[in-house]
């Protein structure tokens, strides 16, 4: 029979909450004074909810180990709460290991999309790929994802650029929400670019005529989640208007609008994200000094990317500008064919070296910051009485190793628990 109690982690050398007081995000400040108590334990309920955080000696005082399905003593390990990956591109097929040769060779990110291949390469073998070939990979990704640490991850669509396969890559995603212990968020990214042959007022039509109107079907009748609508808003992909008329339609229909925006080129994305009451806009290399006062005053999250910039020797995106003007900031693997990265400590480091992050601002990005830009901090990112008992143990006596340590998290991440689950 099941004990009242799923799971006591005891004895945490540093039990990192992040935050306390049910914050949905923080701003700088918050971030950079996370709430951390020296010798915590956390208590996990039978419906995987936490039940209880604090000093070690008053969670003794209050709950009898026999009340516990499995007691870990992390004497000498921390305890952190899941990481949370905002921004990920999961399911394709078809590498561009070959692309990487070429981008290192000078070839920039837009050359080798105009020659046909990037996105277009990998739509044309995810369309011809069975979805059981592309849940098998999504799969075992998702478990790389897990085993360094990530908990909640945002997936995304946009591989199809039309019906049949966008349905195929979100039906794909739903079978791993069913089928694994990682939470997921999903994406419908329909706009992630031009299909071959269509003008952009086609793509655009196709979209909302077509797509959008057989996705509203399916959501309706509770066959396919989805909880997100994406664009890639660029010069030479989406445009501003037809990117607002596709976020305006999703927004309707229920979704997070959560975009690519202001990468390669101003497009001015994040004032009319902003406008739109955007969740969160990713990337933003090219931002200007009034879109992340746009995004500040809308609380719509900064995804920041340091993969992308680091493969594609773009400009930093600027974190610590965003951060000053009081923008949410939040942090994503945007693991792609283009940016083959699955982890977010990797992340959290090049967020710290390239962006400037302190550590604690990086932890905040990709916890409870990450979890808002999905709309989930409600229930994820931070170690608060009924989240989501997902967490970290890390055999290390400071929490900052998880981002000082370059690599080689198999070692450093004892356990990954979800609901209450060593998984
Ligand atoms: O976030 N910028 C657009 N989309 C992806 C790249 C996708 C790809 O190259 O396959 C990104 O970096
Ligand atoms: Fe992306």
């Amino acid at each position: 029979m099941s004990r009242p109690y799923r799971l006591l982690v005891k004895n945490a050398k540093q039990l990192v909450l992040i935050c306390k007081n049910s914050e949905k995000y923080l701003t700088k400040d918050g971030m950079q004074n996370l709430c951390v108590i020296e010798n915590g334990s956390v208590v996990i309920g039978s419906d995987g909810l936490i039940k209880a955080v604090g000093p070690a000696e008053t969670i003794r005082a209050q709950y009898a180990e026999a009340l516990f399905d499995k007691v870990i003593d992390a004497a000498g390990m921390c305890v952190l709460p899941g990481l949370v990956d905002a921004h990920t591109h999961p399911v394709w097929a078809g590498d561009r290991v070959h692309e990487f040769a070429m981008k290192l060779a000078g070839a920039t990110y837009m050359d080798v999309h105009r020659a046909g291949g990037g996105i277009h390469f990998t739509v044309e073998h995810t369309r011809a790929a069975p979805a059981s070939d592309l849940l098998a990979t999504l799969r075992s990704r998702l478990m790389r994802m897990q085993r360094a640490g990530t908990t909640l991850v945002e997936c995304k669509s946009g591989y199809g650029l039309e019906l049949q396969t966008e349905l195929k890559m979100l039906e794909v995603i739903e079978e791993a929400r069913r089928s694994l212990p990682i939470n997921i968020s999903a994406t419908y990214c329909g706009a992630h670019a031009v299909p071959k042959g269509k003008t952009v007022a086609e793509a655009t039509e196709d979209i909302l005529r077509v797509q959008l109107p057989r996705l509203k079907e399916r959501m309706s009748a509770g066959t396919l989640r989805v909880d997100n609508i994406d664009v890639f808003c660029e010069q030479g992909v989406f445009d501003l208007s037809s990117s607002r008329s596709i976020l305006q339609a999703g927004k309707q229909m229920g979704l997070n609008i959560n975009f690519h925006g202001d990468e390669l080129h101003p497009m001015n994305s994040a004032q009319m994200g902003a406008e739109l009451g955007a969740l969160a806009i990713s990337h933003l290399e090219e931002v200007t000094d009034a879109g992340i006062a746009a995004m500040a005053k809308a609380k719509t999250a900064a995804v920041l990317l340091p993969t992308t910039a680091y493969i594609l020797r773009l400009p930093q995106p600027r974190a610590r500008d965003m951060l000053d003007a009081g923008v949410i900031v939040a942090l994503g693997s945007d693991f792609n064919p283009n940016a083959y990265c699955c982890s977010m400590p990797i992340v959290m480091h090049l967020a710290c070296v390239n962006m400037r992050m302190s550590m604690p601002e990086a932890l905040a990005a990709a916890t409870i910051n990450a979890a808002y830009a999905l709309g989930r901090s409600h229930t994820h990112g931070s170690l608060e009485v009924n989240k989501h008992g997902d967490l970290l143990l890390l055999n290390a006596t400071r929490w900052e190793h998880l981002i000082y340590q370059l690599g080689g998290h198999q070692e450093l991440i004892r356990y990954v628990i979800i609901k209450g689950d060593v998984v």
